[in-house]
């Protein structure tokens, strides 16, 4: 079952378009990385999956249910754009607000847990608006995981992160999704980081879903490959390609696509009399694939 699912989503404002004729397929425990240019459509639609914003067009079922069924919208939790916190408030008191807000049973409790899966315990009792851009990340981390929500809908949550910020709440939500079962909605531009936890993707283009997949099937479309440059890349090429089914010049050198052992490669150069120059495994990223997908529907 989808634990998201989007059906012909239309939302405009003021008659442009933000989200069109949108279906997103977001497997139930997934994390499902949410990627576009800026000014695509993402926070729109994740509003919309929210019930923040109403759609002019379209069904969006969560778990095949309606998401205005009150008891499936109990069970998001959300960090859009913004963590919603009252600035002169602590962190402790924002939490407690929005615990008490979704009758969480133990919210002392709870607030502690959450505040401990994004190391953020020592932050209790500082006052929201002394919190620093990465701290405030965390803490609306945390304040989307209260209640234990079995979906979660991140709006870019790691940006401003530290390597290590990045580490914990990579860690949290791929612990969240593979121990409890939660679903990860999560848009973000920092797509190495993304490629880090998500198991499948969708693209977003000017308010319409380009591409969506499992990130296991990424590179049947973008192969991997070694790439060689040599004292004589002509004569390289020919002897290559006696031996492998599939080898490219490029502007960046020898392509040879099926061989995940570079050294195999270097070894069978030198048997040729042939020098390797510089020799790298390419293997193909999210960042990569993400442009080449880009470009294949033009600008
Ligand atoms: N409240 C609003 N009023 C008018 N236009 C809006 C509003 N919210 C969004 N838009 C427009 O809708 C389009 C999609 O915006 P959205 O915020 O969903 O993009 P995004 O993919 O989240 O971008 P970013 O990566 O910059 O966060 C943009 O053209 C934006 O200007
Ligand atoms: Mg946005």
């Amino acid at each position: 079952m989808y634990a998201i699912e989007t059906d012909s989503l239309k939302k405009s404002f003021h008659g442009i378009t933000a989200v069109e004729n949108l279906s997103l397929h977001v497997p139930e425990g997934s994390v499902y990385g949410f990627i576009g240019e800026n000014g695509s459509g993402k926070s729109t639609t994740e509003k919309l999956i929210c019930g923040l914003l109403v759609p002019q067009a379209g069904e969006i079922r969560l778990y095949g249910k309606s998401h205005e069924d009150p008891d499936v919208r109990s069970g998001i939790g959300a960090l859009i754009e913004n963590p919603a916190c009252f600035p002169n408030s602590t962190v402790y008191q924002n939490l407690m607000l929005q615990a008490l807000n979704i009758g969480v049973k133990n919210p002392h409790e709870e607030i502690a847990r959450v505040l401990r899966l994004v190391s953020m315990a020592g932050a209790a009792g500082r006052k929201f608006k002394e919190c620093s851009l990465g701290m405030k990340q965390r803490i609306g981390v945390a304040q989307a995981l209260l209640g234990r929500p079995k979906l979660l809908i991140l709006d870019e949550p790691i940006n401003g992160l530290d390597a290590d910020g990045m580490r914990i709440v990579r860690e949290t939500l791929t612990e969240q999704a593979k121990q409890e079962g939660v679903t990860v909605l999560i848009s973000s531009h920092i797509l190495g980081e993304l490629a880090k936890i998500a198991t499948h993707y969708g693209i977003i283009r000017n308010g319409a879903l380009i591409r969506e997949m499992p990130a296991s099937s990424m590179s049947d479309e973008c192969r991997d490959f070694v790439l060689v440059n040599t004292s004589d890349n002509a004569k390289a090429i020919f002897m290559l390609r006696t031996k492998y089914k599939e080898v490219e010049d490029s502007d960046s050198g020898i392509r040879v696509y099926d061989e995940e052992e570079s050294s195999n490669v270097t070894g069978f150069l030198y048997q040729h009399g042939i020098a390797v120059k510089e020799i790298v495994f390419n293997k193909v990223g999210l960042e990569e694939y993400y442009l080449k997908v880009m470009s294949k529907i033009g600008a």
